[in-house]
């Protein structure tokens, strides 16, 4: 059985879309079977991150009862996707969202659903659909406090958060830093990923960030993360990153600590 992780925050471009596109691909390339859903209703854009802009199967038709889930799958390559349309202005039930892909997780090892950045029934929806789920936040003030927003909803409604990703961070003196994260949002840290244009070529060029440059450093921190959520030790090929296990970083321990509690 596999298991579906909401990609969540409650504040728009922190970079949520981007996270479901690098963390399906390099889960994908471990070889397990991934679908990506768009959750986000009103605003979608999961799909125009992978150049399918007008998709003719959407979630959409799901919610409405017009197609099975597994219908309105589209194959990209190594990912499977359910998009969601930005042009279908039907009103649909975001809450059935949960009972319509139940059936999915037979055929899938991953299912990453992509969400709205609102406090609204949407964002309801994927909390209530996902087994575990994530939140990206970036390192500064306002997104914190909206990043704590979203832990607290999702440790009211009893859906176990995996934890955090940081992301677009700058490393510099005037961010948050990952202890002053934790220690806030009471929340692991499981993955920092710097601010890195090769995020923004990739999306121009409608590819995942992975497969842009595999080797830059948000794509070894996607890796890493997406060894972890499988359940599989992360093997780096650089012996910069290799080096790096000797003074490991506090994302890295979390990994692991999570990877152990997990799948040993
Ligand atoms: N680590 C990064 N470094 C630089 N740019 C990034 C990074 N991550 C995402 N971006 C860019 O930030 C923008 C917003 O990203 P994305 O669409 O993934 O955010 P989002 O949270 O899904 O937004 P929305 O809430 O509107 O759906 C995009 O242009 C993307 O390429
Ligand atoms: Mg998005």
């Amino acid at each position: 059985m596999g298991k579906i992780i909401g990609v969540l925050s409650l504040k728009g471009g922190v970079g949520k879309t981007s996270t479901v596109v690098a963390l399906g691909v390099a889960i994908a390339k471990l070889r397990k079977k991934v679908l990506l859903i768009d959750g986000n209703l009103s605003a979608p854009n999961l799909g125009i991150h992978l150049n399918l802009i007008d998709p003719k199967k959407t979630i959409q038709q799901v919610l409405q009862g017009k197609k099975h889930a597994k219908e309105a799958v589209h194959k990209l390559g190594e990912i499977d996707i359910i998009p969601a349309s930005i042009f279908d202005r039907i009103k649909v039930n975001p809450l059935k969202l949960k009972d319509k892909i139940k059936l999915l997780k037979r055929k899938y090892d991953i299912i990453l659903i992509d969400s709205s950045p609102a406090l609204n029934e949407e964002t309801l929806a994927v909390m209530l659909a996902s087994d575990k789920i994530l939140i990206v936040t970036t390192p500064d003030l306002p997104t914190i406090s909206t990043t704590l927003k979203a832990t607290r909803l999702a440790k009211n409604r009893g859906t176990p958060i995996i934890g955090l990703i940081i992301n677009k961070a700058y490393n510099k003196h005037f961010e948050l830093t990952t202890k002053e994260i934790e220690e806030t949002s009471q929340v692991p840290v499981m993955a920092v990923i710097p601010h890195d244009i090769n995020i923004l070529k990739a999306l121009s060029q409608f590819q995942s960030s992975i497969d842009y440059k595999p080797n830059s450093k948000s794509s070894q921190e996607y890796k890493k993360l997406a060894s972890a959520i499988i359940g599989e030790k992360y093997k780096p090929l650089k012996i910069k990153t290799f080096l790096r296990w000797i003074n490991p970083t506090k994302q890295d321990i979390n990994r692991t600590i999570y990877y152990k509690k997990m799948f040993n």
